[in-house]
């Protein structure tokens, strides 16, 4: 059977909470390119952003705007600060866990942040959601799961979207129909050579937008996030979360000087890390904690403590050498306040589409917050606006005449993100 109500590619939160709020009525399908824990969602270390009360708004504002450079949408950032205590009140109803204090929640600080309002599970926020919500689709009936599937294009006919084209784990390619689908791809860190993000994830639905005239914006939006863990290897950069310098970690020279204020936007924490790795003529500054951290550094952050640890430093005892990385991409397929693209009946949510909200400088631990809210208004339209439509039949694929003609659009993508 390959109709489907909708279809949702990519198993990211956004995909996840897409698919939990869709009525269980739907018949549908969730194609995923790697397995289906090994998105980037899993990997969020620092927490996710809640408007801590009626008097949070005003200043949750300005902190997103002030990092985003003022080139956010206004009308996406009210939207998304508005609804933060629903969705995280949907994640504690799914059983979601946050670290709690003797007087509740435990709130950290990130950069750009004027409060704290960051709710987090020791160091691995996205792994507690992402993995709760993971179990949860995957005990839905109505739900169909294809692994090691990856999207190759869609299938459209005068602007409006009837399906995808999957090359599945046998390497067959075959059409799947749907009445809706949803984009929700993730971000472009594979096309990086140092990305905390996973290599798999290479921008493949901005390709397939720009070879159907989907509108993009804001490509060249890409956010370097300045901590990662330095290494001589190659592989995925470790993150050194944000939140480390939120609870009072500091960056210092070769010659143990703090140089610049680390809770400042992430761009200029990262422009500054830059301009000092040059004067120092060093491949990284450094990041401590003994003597900075009040709070058992271990306990806190334990994914980081392990890690650091595996490659030789005892974050507890001594400062680790840290350098910028790909981190984020601001930009994507240009998306309406319901994550509708501008084909009918397709929708791109989380970090693969663009509805304006970071502006050009996305502001610490509102991705994860974002992406709840989008997918789960996606969802919702849907809900509202979607019918069973006759689809036109489309030939069966030809994978290398498919290879051949969206290599040239990856390379568009490219040059787009870095010429923009
Ligand atoms: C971090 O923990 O520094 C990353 C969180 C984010 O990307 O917002």
């Amino acid at each position: 059977m390959n109709k489907y109500d909708v279809i949702i590619v990519g198993t990211g939160i956004s995909g996840l909470f897409a698919a939990l709020h869709l009525g269980k009525e739907k018949n549908i399908l969730i194609i995923t390119k790697s397995s289906m824990d090994l998105g980037d969602s899993f990997l969020a270390q620092g927490g996710i952003c809640v408007q801590l009360d009626d008097n949070d708004y005003d200043s949750f504002m300005e902190d997103t705007l002030r990092s985003g450079h003022y080139e956010n949408k206004i009308d996406a950032v009210d939207l998304m600060i508005r609804s933060s205590r629903e969705v995280i009140g949907d994640l504690i109803n799914f059983k979601v866990e946050f670290d709690q204090n003797d007087s509740g929640f435990s709130y950290t600080k990130e950069g750009a942040h004027s409060k704290a309002r960051i709710l987090h599970f020791k160091d691995s926020t996205g792994y507690e959601i992402s993995s709760n919500l993971s179990n949860k689709v995957k005990e839905l009936k109505n739900v169909t799961i294809l692994e090691k599937s990856t999207l190759i294009d869609i299938l459209s006919k005068d602007n409006r979207c009837y399906g995808v084209v999957v090359k599945k784990e046998n390497n067959e390619l075959e059409n799947f129909y749907s009445q809706s689908t949803i984009l929700a791809t993730g971000g472009i860190g594979g096309l990086y050579q140092r990305s905390t993000n996973y290599p798999h994830l290479t921008g493949d639905a901005l390709a397939i937008a720009l070879k159907h005239n989907i509108k993009v914006k804001d490509m060249d939006y890409v956010q370097i996030h300045p901590t990662s863990l330095y290494t001589d290897k190659a592989g995925r950069a470790f993150l050194i979360s944000e939140s480390v310098r939120g609870e009072g970690g500091v960056l210092i020279d070769k010659n143990g000087n703090r140089f610049t204020d680390e809770l400042q936007p992430r761009d200029v924490v990262t422009k500054a890390i830059y301009e000092q790795m040059q004067k120092d003529q060093m491949p990284y500054v450094k990041l401590c904690m003994a003597g900075y951290i009040d709070m058992d550094i271990a306990k806190r952050f334990p994914g980081i403590y392990d890690h650091c640890l595996e490659q030789g430093y005892d974050i507890t005892k001594e400062s680790i050498p840290v350098v910028p990385a790909q981190h984020y991409f601001m930009g994507g397929i240009e998306v309406d306040l319901k994550s509708k693209t501008s084909m009918d009946n397709l929708y791109a949510v989380g970090e693969t589409s663009c509805n304006g909200v970071h502006g050009r400088n996305r502001l610490a631990s509102n991705s994860l917050l974002e992406s709840l809210v989008f997918s789960k208004i996606a969802a919702h339209d849907i809900m509202k606006n979607s019918h069973e439509v006759d689809h036109p039949i489309f030939p069966q694929p030809d994978y290398l005449k498919y290879e051949l003609m969206m290599e040239k659009y990856r390379q568009m993508v490219v040059d787009k993100i870095r010429k923009e």
